[in-house]
């Protein structure tokens, strides 16, 4: 089973691509909504946080680990690698980050939350793959709770996210790394503020495409992957919230397992 988990709900965005893309791979999903958001808390206690969820989805089963939340991928991946040597650990900041190296001549720009931007985690990145390129960032903490409400492309929505984008759009960047799992969603919202020449890169899709190629390259990491294992969710807080939603963006129905922690 691939094992996948976020702050609470965001993560589905990367269960959504896993279900189109790697179909019949099973995957374990634990939101960790009783202590969300992380997009504001300090990369220790992320730290201890992403640990704690990666316990919980190894006694589930998982095999290989999909860090869905760009904040824990941003303080936490080190540690889990170090902690659980034998499990492959794949994340959301680096494949976004090798895309933006490879279509960009030298101006980046990076949304996300408050907590991801102070990492400095792309600017370190994008030194070490481009050193002559320049990283602009924004964080855009409303955003995530615009999408959960549903506000997506409502007048207010844009007109936030016109005053969140302004300095990225007066710095002539040409690719946009959408750094957190809910700004898909505003893609649109995004693209049309940005414009058409910016480039709008999603962290999900960059993912998975980095799991596929592994998938056919490396055939013991393919026999670690269950097939038609199925889809299980989990959540710290059983909320019918979460199965709504759930339920709405991955278009079937979502009802959460026991509860753990
Ligand atoms: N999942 C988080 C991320 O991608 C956003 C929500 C939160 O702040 O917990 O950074």
């Amino acid at each position: 089973m691939i094992g996948v988990f976020d702050s609470g709900l965001g993560g589905l965005t990367v269960v959504k691509e896993l279900m189109k893309r790697l179909p019949g791979r099973g995957v374990v999903y634990f939101g960790d909504n009783a202590r969300y958001p992380y997009g504001g808390k300090s990369g220790a206690l992320i730290t201890q946080y992403a640990i704690e969820n990666t316990e919980f989805l190894r006694a589930q089963g998982a095999k290989v680990l999909v860090v869905a939340c760009n904040t824990a991928s941003a303080h936490a991946v080190a540690a889990l690698r170090e902690r659980f040597p034998d499990m492959p650990v794949y994340e959301v900041v680096g494949p976004a980050l090798a895309r933006a190296a490879a279509i960009s001549e030298g101006r980046v720009g990076v949304i996300a939350t408050t907590g991801t931007v102070e990492s400095g985690v792309y600017e370190r990145g994008m030194s070490s793959l481009r050193p002559e390129a320049t990283v602009f960032s924004q964080a855009c903490p409303l955003f995530v709770p615009l999408v959960e409400e549903g506000w997506v492309g409502k007048p207010e929505t844009e007109s936030i996210a016109s005053t969140y984008l302004l300095p990225l759009h007066s710095q002539d960047i040409e690719t946009l790394i959408l750094g957190c799992t809910h700004y898909p969603f505003l893609r649109r919202t995004i693209a049309k503020i940005m414009g058409p020449h910016v480039r709008l890169i999603d962290p999900a899709i960059e993912l998975v495409n980095e799991l596929q190629r592994r998938l056919v390259a490396d055939h013991a990491f393919d026999a670690m992957l269950t097939k038609h294992a199925g889809y299980r969710f989990h959540a710290s807080d059983r909320t019918a919230r979460f199965e709504r939603i759930a339920t709405e963006w991955l278009g079937t129905d979502v009802r959460l397992a026991e509860p753990s922690h």
